[in-house]
C-alpha cells in the first residue's frame, strides 16, 4: 500500500482533486464550448447536468476507488472478477493517455503566451492583431511540437516523483491566486462598452436551439470538467483514508469547478461582444480575447504573465491526473516502477500529440482530415473528450448501480460522513436517471 502512495493530508484529497477538475476545462473548453453551442442554453443544461448527473458519477467514482484502493482496471476486477467490466477500465487507462495528448498542445499555449505576455507582445493590441498572432502562434509547427514536449516533460518529472509530494505541493496555494486574477479580468469585461450583449447571450437561453447535439456536448463537458468517466477520480479516491467526508469533499470540488467555469464565461463573453468578435470561434476563443482585455487593464503586462503562469500551473495539476491513471494501472497490475511507467506512457503520449499540435494550420494534412472534415485536434477531443468520458461515465453508472450495487456504494460514502442527506438523491441518479439520459442521447444520434 505504502508504494503506491496516499494524501498526505486530509484537505490533500480536496486540493489535489479539484486541481485535477479546474483546468483549462473550465478556462478554454467551457466558454468556447458554450460559445458553439449558442450560449445560455448550453449554460442552463450544463448546470443541470453537473448537479443530476455529473456530482452523482463523481461519488461513484470516489467511493470506489476508496473501497477498492486500487487504479481503475484493479478497481473494476477487484469486485467484478469475472467479465468483461475491467473492459471499462482498460478504456479510461487509453482515454487518459489520449486527452492528455491534445490537452497537453492547448497546455503548451498558456506557456507560449506566458511568454508572449511577459515580452508586452499583448500591449496596445486589437482583435484583428489577437486573431492574426494566435493563428501564426498555432500553425508555427516547431513551435507547438517543442511547446507539446516541454509540458509533457513537466507533467512526467512532477507524477515520478510520487503522490504526496508530487502532486499535493502544487495544487495547495495557487488557485485562490487564479481566482483573484479571474475577478479581475471579471470586472474589466463587464465594464466594457457593449458587455451587455454579451451577458444576453451567456444568460438568456433560447429554446429553440434545443437538440441531441447541444445536450451531448454539454453533458461531455460536464465530466471533462470534472474529470470523470476515465477512472481519474476513481484513481485519486484510492488515496483517500476512511475517515475523509466523500460526500461533502465531492459536493465542494462539484461547486468550486462549476463556479470557475461560470465566471471565465462571465469574463470572455462580454469582451467578445464588445470586440464585434465571433462567440462560436472555437478553440481559439480565449486566447483571441484574453490579450484584448488584459491590454485594456493598468498593469497589463504583469497581471497578463501571471495569469498565464497561474493557468499553466493550473493545467499541470490536470495533466498531472490524467498521467496518473495510466501509472497506477501499470504500477499496480503490471508491477512496474513508477518511473519507467511515467517515462513510457510520456513517451507514448507525445507520439499520439504530435498530430495535434501538427493540426492547427501546421500540417494541411492534419488540420483538416479527409472524410472527417475537421482537423485531428477537433476529432480527438470530441471521441476521447467528449464521447469516451460519456461511455465511461454510462458503465460506471450501471457498474456501481448494479453490480457492486448502490446500496454498499452507500455504505462506502458513509464511511466518514455523520449523515449523507443526498442519498436517495443519489441513488436514483446512479441507477436510472444517469445512465438512461446518457443513453437516450447516444440513442439520438444512432436512430
Ligand atoms: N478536468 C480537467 C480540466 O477541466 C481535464 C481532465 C479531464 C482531467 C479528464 C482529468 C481527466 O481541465
Amino acid at each position: 500500500m505504502n508504494s503506491r502512495g496516499s494524501w498526505g493530508s486530509k484537505v490533500g484529497f480536496i486540493l489535489a482533486a479539484s486541481g485535477s477538475a479546474v483546468g483549462l476545462g473550465n478556462i478554454w473548453r467551457f466558454p468556447y464550448t458554450a460559445g458553439k453551442n449558442g450560449g445560455a442554453l448550453f449554460v442552463l443544461i450544463y448546470l443541470i447536468a453537473v448537479v443530476i448527473i455529473a456530482f452523482p458519477v463523481l461519488l461513484a467514482e470516489v467511493s470506489l476507488g476508496r473501497h477498492t484502493g486500487k487504479n481503475p482496471v484493479g478497481a473494476f476486477k477487484a469486485i467484478a472478477p469475472k467479465g468483461m467490466w475491467k473492459l471499462i477500465g482498460y478504456l479510461g487507462v487509453i482515454t487518459g493517455i489520449m486527452i492528455l495528448s491534445y490537452y497537453a498542445v492547448v497546455a503548451g499555449w498558456t506557456v507560449g503566451y506566458l511568454f508572449k505576455s511577459i515580452t508586452g507582445k499583448f500591449q496596445n493590441i486589437t482583435n484583428q492583431i489577437a486573431e492574426s498572432n494566435f493563428s501564426e502562434f498555432i500553425s508555427s509547427s516547431f513551435l507547438q511540437v517543442i511547446l507539446l514536449a516541454v509540458f509533457l516533460f513537466l507533467t512526467v518529472y512532477i507524477v515520478s516523483k510520487g503522490i504526496a509530494s508530487g502532486i499535493e505541493k502544487f495544487s495547495k496555494i495557487l488557485m485562490p491566486l487564479l481566482l483573484a486574477i479571474l475577478f479581475l479580468l471579471l470586472i474589466r469585461s463587464l465594464t466594457l462598452e457593449g458587455a451587455m450583449k454579451g451577458l444576453e447571450f451567456y444568460l438568456k437561453p433560447d429554446f429553440s436551439k434545443l437538440s441531441p447535439k447541444v445536450i451531448l456536448d454539454a453533458m461531455g463537458q460536464a465530466f471533462f470538467s470534472l474529470s470523470l468517466g476515465m477512472g481519474t477520480m476513481i484513481t485519486y479516491g484510492s488515496y483517500v483514508s476512511k475517515s475523509e467526508d466523500l460526500p461533502s469533499s465531492s459536493a465542494w470540488i462539484a461547486f468550486f469547478d462549476t463556479f470557475i467555469a461560470i465566471i471565465a464565461g462571465f469574463i470572455i463573453f462580454p469582451a467578445i461582444f464588445s470586440q464585434g468578435m465571433n462567440p462560436a470561434g472555437g478553440p481559439g476563443l480565449v486566447f483571441n480575447i484574453l490579450p484584448v482585455i488584459f491590454s485594456k487593464i493598468p498593469g497589463g503586462i504583469m497581471f497578463g504573465s501571471l495569469f498565464f503562469a497561474l493557468l499553466s500551473i493550473a493545467a499541470l495539476t490536470s495533466t498531472i491526473s490524467l498521467l496518473e491513471v495510466p501509472v497506477a494501472f501499470l504500477i499496480d497490475e503490471k508491477r512496474w516502477s513508477r518511473k519507467k511507467s511515467v517515462i513510457v506512457v510520456g513517451l507514448i503520449t507525445f507520439i499520439f500529440g504530435v498530430p495535434s499540435a501538427l493540426s492547427t494550420g501546421g500540417v494541411k494534412f492534419f488540420s483538416k482530415l479527409p472524410i472527417v472534415g475537421k482537423s485531428f485536434f477537433d476529432l480527438w477531443d470530441f471521441l476521447w473528450g467528449n464521447l469516451s468520458l460519456s461511455i465511461g461515465a454510462f458503465f460506471i453508472a450501471i457498474f456501481v448501480g448494479y453490480v457492486w450495487k448502490a446500496s454498499k456504494a452507500l455504505i462506502e460514502i458513509s464511511h466518514g460522513t455523520e449523515k449523507f442527506r443526498f442519498a436517495s438523491f443519489w441513488m436514483i441518479s446512479i441507477k436510472f436517471i444517469s445512465p438512461v439520459i446518457i443513453l437516450l442521447i447516444f440513442l439520438s444520434f444512432i436512430l
